[in-house]
């Protein structure tokens, strides 16, 4: 065994590639001479009790292309640095020295964290600590700053353009409306490009502000068109019209989105007198085989990760400008999520093909129907037990970060 060593560990929510980066950091060791451990449960496994196996070719073969980690993963826990959008919790000073502790036991050059916002949140207190580490931006979402892309964000897109292709077909057969609720968090990153992978018609996302008229509208549009169908996609974190998110809060975690794709169906249903459906895609678009993108992407990821240790750039996270592999201070790349350009080029593309996003920017309609805001208000209060008033200062909040 030699004596220099390279810790890798991933943290958060899992998504299609995180093997990739395992063995793309693994292998990437081994060419320049270091051992690799990989930290079991994310940083739980970094300190009491101290949990990790020695990555061999042997435990890394074939993991390629397999979903979720083979080093397990933890969601919040004792490490948790965040709370809500933008909340930083401080990580107890016990659990930092006891990091520390394992990390010069076990003889580390460094750390490979492979996270999302909070989990990097995590590794840059950890790096303010004096532990070694650089960072690897992970997400379905899409939505961390300073990268163009998060590894696992397309095969999410992937499996949310696989579920309209078949709702497609299925609405054709039946003339019906289906909502596709996708995830994301506060930005409509999948909702985006999968609604337009997929053919979706309507599209609402957090970053546009929409109105039932202008769903209703696209909808009647069609039928006019002799088009009896209607897709619309839907992003969890979209914004009701007045204002709130849907969803439900959690202790000391971030509140968990949800529910506005039954509530968009609900209030269709109503003003168009016509069925809609509704399907909820979750956590499907975590699982599963990362995409040939994602699996490149990440593979990038992890040898440039440890590049960055090789190179004792600590403390800053490997990110992707096309075509190059750059990297940022973790700071950066923690304080605000990236959205969707409301103007760019894909929505603008979007528009141009005449897909929706709910804002009424099309021609006017034949469709006349007042928004009945009472209504709306009772099914979100009846459905969401994140009331409207939290919905509404979360998203100040949010927004305040900006
Ligand atoms: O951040 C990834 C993500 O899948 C979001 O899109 C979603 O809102 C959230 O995690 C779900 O988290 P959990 O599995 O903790 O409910």
């Amino acid at each position: 065994m030699s004596a220099k060593r390279i810790g890798v560990l991933t943290s958060g929510g899992d998504c299609p590639g995180l093997n990739a980066v395992i063995r793309g950091a693994a292998k990437t060791c081994w060419r320049l001479g270091y051992d690799c451990i990989g930290f079991l449960k994310g940083y739980e496994g970094l300190y009491d009790p101290v949990q990790y196996l020695t990555l061999t070719p042997q435990n890394t073969t074939g993991i390629l292309n397999e979903g979720g980690t083979i080093l397990g993963s933890t969601n919040k826990g004792r490490f948790a640095a965040t709370a809500g959008v933008s909340d930083r919790i401080e990580i107890k000073r016990e659990l930092l020295e006891g990091v520390k502790c394992t990390v010069n036991q076990l003889g580390l050059e460094g750390l490979v964290c492979i996270g999302g916002d909070g989990s990097l949140a995590v590794a840059e207190q950890f790096h303010k600590f004096g532990i070694p580490v650089v960072g690897v931006p992970k997400t379905i979402d899409n939505d961390l700053s300073a990268t163009a892309f998060t590894f696992g964000f397309d095969s999410a897109v992937a499996c949310a353009t696989d579920a309209l292709d078949r709702l497609h077909t299925t609405a054709a057969s039946h003339e019906r409306v289906f909502v596709l609720e996708v995830m994301g968090r506060h930005a409509g990153w999948i909702a985006l490009h999968a609604g337009i992978a997929g053919g979706g018609d309507v599209i609402l996302i957090p970053e546009i502000p929409w109105t039932f008229e202008g769903v209703c509208r696209k909808i009647l549009e069609r039928e006019q068109q002799g088009k009896k169908f209607t897709l619309l996609v839907v992003a969890e974190g979209a914004h009701l019209p007045e204002g709130g998110i849907v969803g439900k809060l959690r202790d000391g975690a971030q509140a968990k989105l949800g529910g506005i794709g039954e509530l968009v169906a609900r209030e269709v249903e109503r003003r168009l007198l016509k069925e809609v459906r509704v399907v909820v895609l979750g956590h499907l678009q975590r699982g599963g085989a990362p995409t040939t993108f994602d699996r490149v992407l990440a593979t990038q990821y992890g040898a440039h990760a440890v590049r960055l240790i090789h190179e004792r750039r600590l403390g800053e996270m490997i990110c992707y400008h096309p075509p190059q592999m750059k990297s940022v201070p973790i700071r950066e790349a923690v304080n605000r999520i990236r959205e969707v350009d409301a103007n760019g080029a894909a929505v603008q593309a979007a528009r141009a093909l005449g897909i929706s996003f709910g804002d009424g920017s099309e021609e006017a309609s034949p469709f006349t129907a007042e928004i009945d805001e009472t209504a709306i208000l009772a099914d979100i209060e009846a459905n969401a037990e994140f009331s409207l008033e939290m919905a509404k200062s979360a998203t100040a909040e949010a927004l305040a970060q900006k």
